[in-house]
């Protein structure tokens, strides 16, 4: 493991953010040893949570437990709170991922985004295959869901801060609208998302309910989905739905456009509803010469890649309802990148080994910026 001069920041330092009872528990609990330039540190100085997926397991390798717990002060499961994890079998539990990555995170001072409540994707089998075969009837699919959405935000009460209750609902054509072929619009109708807030509210009044999306931050190059989902949430707050925030996911492709402006004027229109924002999965891919190795086959990648991650920190930092920053997974062995885009990879901050890349630089460097604020300019000269 890389040696690392370690310092104590204090618990409030690190933990300025919220004023919510997760965020004084979280701080009440941060015994850790935290290095002043690390993200977590540089982040806390201007109440910014910065974090990252975790594989609940691969905290048993002690270099990447290291960087998850020195790094970051708020961590989402990147698949251990779906359905298809926490209920294999109707009425069989396993919280053995959820469990851990909450009691590492506790113990490391840090908060939890939970993810995701209800989503069309990583549903188990018996649901799935209940609801194909007619031996799970609409009716039956709905109080499933309320009782899954029930039991697993009572279970961890008051110590989730953020959920992503809503994930993934809408198309991405233009116009772009939410999705009717959805597994749940479509045996449910699009009201079961407004009960899915209202049901994780219920269950935790004081947890902040997000929906989660891609692509709705500018991303799409013609707003559509953002447009969309902005009008959607205007809709559902007119109605009282609980909603506290938009999480837009920020999975970026360095072969495509992006543009950080567009993305700080998306994020700033969902404040001017009263909205908390969230960067919630930030990655940038790039082709690269094989999977495990993840080396960039375009030399201007390596330029592209940590400019538009800082691009995306940048828009969060110029919104301050913008309360946490996360990336989607910190290495790039573990990155999802690889098995669902062919030929793509080095997404992530730190390389295959773990070393920290330019985009960690990028980070680093953004949020010592922010901390500090940019100095004033030194004279230049009468009359210049
Ligand atoms: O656990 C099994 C393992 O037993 C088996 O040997 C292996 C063989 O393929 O698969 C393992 O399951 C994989 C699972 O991740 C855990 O590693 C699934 O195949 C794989 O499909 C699954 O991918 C996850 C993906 O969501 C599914 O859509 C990624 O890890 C996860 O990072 C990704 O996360 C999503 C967010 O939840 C929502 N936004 C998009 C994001 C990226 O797709």
């Amino acid at each position: 493991m890389r040696l690392r001069r370690l310092f104590a920041v204090s618990a409030a330092g690190v933990a300025v953010v919220l004023g919510t009872t997760v965020a004084a528990s979280a701080a009440a609990n941060s015994g850790s040893a935290v290095a002043p330039d690390s993200l977590r540190a540089l982040a806390a100085n201007i109440g910014l949570r910065i974090g990252t997926a975790v594989i609940p397991f691969d905290l048993d390798h002690p270099d990447y437990q290291a960087i998850a717990a020195g790094q970051f002060s708020v961590v989402t499961p990147g698949n251990e709170m779906k359905w298809q994890v926490v209920e294999p079998a109707q009425g069989t539990f396993d919280w053995s991922g959820a469990d851990r990555l909450v009691a590492f995170a506790e113990q490391h001072g840090q908060l939890i985004r939970g993810h995701t409540l209800l989503w069309h994707s990583q549903l188990p089998d018996w649901l799935t295959t209940g609801v194909a075969n007619g031996t799970i009837s609409n009716a039956q699919l709905r109080n499933l869901l309320h009782q899954h959405i029930t039991t697993e935000v009572s279970r961890y009460k008051g110590r989730i801060w953020q959920w992503d209750v809503a994930n993934e609902f809408f198309t991405d054509s233009n116009p772009s609208t939410i999705n009717p072929n959805d597994f749940w619009v479509s045996h449910l109708g699009a009201g079961i998302i407004a009960d899915a807030f209202r049901w994780a509210h219920q269950a935790d009044p004081h947890a902040l309910l997000f929906y989660n999306d891609y692509n709705i931050a500018g991303e799409d190059g013609t707003n559509a989905k953002s447009d969309a989902v902005f009008a959607w949430l205007k809709q559902m707050l007119a109605q009282g739905v609980p909603i506290n925030g938009v999480g837009d996911q920020g999975h970026l492709d360095t072969q495509y456009g992006f543009s950080g402006t567009q993305m700080t004027q998306d994020l700033q229109r969902y404040a001017s509803l009263g909205l908390k924002l969230a960067i919630t999965e930030a990655d940038v891919r790039t082709f690269v010469n094989n999977a495990t190795d993840q080396v960039p086959t375009d030399h201007l990648a390596t330029f592209a890649q940590p400019y538009e991650f800082g691009q995306m920190l940048k828009a969060c930092l110029a919104v301050r309802q913008c309360i946490s920053f996360t990336v989607w997974g910190f290495g790039d062995a573990d990155s999802w990148v690889p098995g669902f885009f062919t030929g793509e990879g080095y997404a992530t901050i730190y390389d295959v080994n773990l070393n920290p890349k330019p985009a960690y630089t990028e980070l680093q460097q953004d949020l010592r910026l922010a901390g500090s604020g940019a100095p004033h300019r030194v004279p230049s000269g009468a009359g210049r």
